[in-house]
Order: structure tokens, then C-alpha cells, then sequence
């Protein structure tokens, strides 16, 4: 762990890397969106449809949805990513995040969303950025305390589509601390 990027409000970082979604990277996106133990706060399981809509979505080169790799084992071991959406009539980013069990607890999801914080932050696109774990989701809401988001308060977030989901509205200033 090494303690960099303070200017985003991380304190270490697990030794990970990001990759860009692969062709090859199917079976990894299954073990994260079709579990059900990895999809409680967030609606149940996907079909496997769903799955091959977002394989095919993530694999465009300017998806900007990574793979993570665990620098010490090589292994391929979760998912993170960001898009634009709008919130509250303005243009913004939401981030989203996942890491497979065997590799959960490890500080693995915070080093990853780091990374892709940083280039988030480097696209200079928006200024803010946003999660919405669910108010159960202690490790997620976890990840967003200790990358230096702001708890704006509470929303219900729709996920999947027809499905409200209590959630903690978080954002970070991209432009914070930085050049800007
Ligand atoms: C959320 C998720 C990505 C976290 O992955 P991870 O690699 O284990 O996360 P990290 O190790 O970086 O951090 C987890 C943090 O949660 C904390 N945490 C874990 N369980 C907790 C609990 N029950 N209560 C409070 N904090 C908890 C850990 O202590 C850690 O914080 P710390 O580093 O300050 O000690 C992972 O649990 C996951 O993939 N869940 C399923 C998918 C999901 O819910 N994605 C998020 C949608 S918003």
C-alpha cells in the first residue's frame, strides 16, 4: 500500500491495475452482475441477456469501463467504471464499482475507483461526480467515505427499471485540489 492521491482524499492503495474491458472479459462481468450475493443492494441478479448488452456496451474504446487486475495474482477480479448522466438538470458522472468475493476486503474497490477517479478527473469533462450506494451497502458507502465524497443526503435511486432502491446521494468535486 502506498499513501498517495491526496488531492482526491485516498489514503493507500491496494496493488492493482486497470484495464481496458476486453472481448475475453464475459465470464468476469457474470460473476459480478449474475450472482446474487453480489447483486443484493443492488435489485437481484441480471439476466443473462442484460449481461451480453453490458459485455458489448463495456467493450467500446471509449466506454470507460475497466477491468481490475490484482497486480500479485494476475487475476482479473472485478469491474469498475464511470459515465455521464444527468442529476438535478445538470450533466454529470456516476461511478460504479465491484470486486469479486475472494478478493473483497482488501481495499481493492477503493484503489480501483481511485484510478478511475483520476481519470475521470483527467477527462475534465464534469466537474462532480456521484455514487449512490444503497443505505445498506456498508462497504460501498465505506469506499465513497474514505475516497473524500460528500454525503449529500438521501435518494431513491431507480435500479433496475421499475425497481426503487433507498440509496446515499454521494459526490465528489472533480476539480477540487487539483489545477483547476
Ligand atoms: C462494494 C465492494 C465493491 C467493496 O469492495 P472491496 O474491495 O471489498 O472494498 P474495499 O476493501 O476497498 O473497502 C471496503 C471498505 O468497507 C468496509 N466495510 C466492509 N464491511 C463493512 C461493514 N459491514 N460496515 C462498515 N464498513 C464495512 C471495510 O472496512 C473497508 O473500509 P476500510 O478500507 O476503511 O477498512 C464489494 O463489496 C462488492 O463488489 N459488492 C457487490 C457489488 C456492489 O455492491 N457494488 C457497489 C454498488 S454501489
Amino acid at each position: 500500500m502506498r499513501d498517495v492521491d491526496r488531492g482526491i482524499g485516498l489514503s493507500y492503495r491496494a496493488a492493482i491495475r486497470l484495464e481496458p474491458w476486453g472481448p475475453d472479459d464475459l465470464p468476469l462481468l457474470e460473476k459480478c452482475l449474475g450472482d446474487p450475493a453480489m447483486m443484493e443492494h443492488l435489485g437481484g441478479p441480471e439476466s443473462a441477456e442484460k449481461i451480453a448488452e453490458r459485455q458489448a456496451l463495456y467493450e467500446r474504446p471509449d466506454s470507460k469501463q475497466f477491468k481490475i487486475v490484482d497486480e500479485e495474482s494476475g487475476k482479473s477480479v472485478g469491474w469498475v467504471g464511470y459515465w455521464e448522466r444527468e442529476w438535478r438538470g445538470e450533466p454529470v458522472y456516476e461511478i460504479g464499482w465491484s470486486v469479486i468475493p475472494a478478493f473483497q476486503g482488501r481495499g481493492i474497490a477503493g484503489a480501483a475507483a481511485g484510478e478511475a477517479i483520476e481519470r475521470a478527473r483527467v477527462d475534465g469533462e464534469h466537474r462532480y461526480l456521484y455514487a449512490y450506494p444503497s443505505v445498506n451497502n456498508e462497504p460501498s458507502n465505506a469506499v465513497c467515505r474514505k475516497l473524500g465524497f460528500t454525503l449529500l443526503g438521501l435518494t431513491d435511486y431507480e435500479y433496475p427499471k421499475g425497481n426503487l432502491l433507498r440509496c446515499n446521494d454521494w459526490r465528489l468535486d472533480l476539480f477540487a485540489g487539483g489545477s483547476r
